[in-house]
């Protein structure tokens, strides 16, 4: 059947059942609909029953990632179902499943945003430039890459590292949490406004939150002290910066010392 033979509801289905969830651009690929279709009130419903469609899709896909992560009891269980997991469109477009890297028992755990396009490649997070920056600035604060636990809010790539959309956090923070429940980390030092926002459930901007301290509660009880920074992407493109999340890796170790030694 020829796409101009079909109803735009039609359309849209179609779209949805592609996997198609969201625009890119401002201009239309398809011819556009005729003024009467625009109008109509079965035009505007057939929206309506997408956007709908599109809710339900992501409540039912963030169900699916929270009950696949309840029966969960290792990170490598953890690993698989991930990998395995079809309810997050972003897997159909990246090479690899970046999971997480470094000590399975670290006392602290970094959170970046999403995989770069050479995490993408090589399927381990922080490789890339942002990723030397930030082995230089662990390595300055006393802190070796190989005793923390590094990961990321998404385990995939955005298309052309575009910001995460909600849905996309939504459907993929149960599985974050879950590594955080099975490393259960004393620590956590979260990159960038996003990893933010999407943890510590806020709108603030990073600017505001950077340098204070808060808390994250895993499933067992126990409290996570979190020290949020500033992105590493973002220190490379504003070096001005990098003295202020510098001297928040150093707040972060300081408490570390005194609270363990
Ligand atoms: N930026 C991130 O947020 N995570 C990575 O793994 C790499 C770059």
């Amino acid at each position: 059947m020829k796409m101009e033979n079909l109803t735009s509801e039609q359309i849209l289905e179609w779209y949805l059942c592609a996997g198609v969830d969201e625009t890119c651009g401002e201009s239309p690929f398809m011819p556009p609909p005729s003024a009467s279709e625009q109008t109509t009130p079965a035009a505007v419903s057939a929206l309506r029953r997408a956007t709908t469609g599109l809710a339900q899709a992501v409540n039912s896909a963030c169900r699916s990632a929270k009950d696949l992560c309840a029966g969960i009891n290792t990170l490598e269980e953890l690993r698989q179902a991930v990998e395995s997991f079809d309810g997050c469109a972003l897997k159909l477009t990246a090479s690899h499943t970046v999971f997480g890297d470094g000590n399975p028992h670290a006392r602290v755990v970094l959170i970046g945003e999403a995989p770069g396009a050479d995490e993408d490649r090589v399927g381990i997070p922080f490789v890339g430039r942002s990723g030397h920056l930030l082995d230089k600035m662990l390595a300055a604060a006393g802190l070796e890459r190989k005793e923390v636990y590094i990961c990321n809010i998404l385990p995939w790539r955005p298309p052309g590292n575009r910001t995460p959309l909600d849905s996309e956090v939504a459907v993929c923070l149960p599985f974050l949490k879950r590594q955080l429940d099975l490393i259960d980390p004393d620590y956590i030092f979260i990159m960038g406004g996003s990893a933010a926002n999407a943890l510590l459930e806020t709108a603030e901007t990073i600017s505001k939150m950077r340098g204070k301290w808060f808390e994250y509660t895993k499933s067992n009880g126990k409290t996570a002290s979190v020290l949020a920074s500033f992105h590493p992407a973002y220190l490379l493109r504003t070096p001005g910066q990098k003295s202020k999340s510098w001297a928040d890796l150093l707040r972060l170790r300081a408490r570390m010392l005194a609270e363990n030694g």
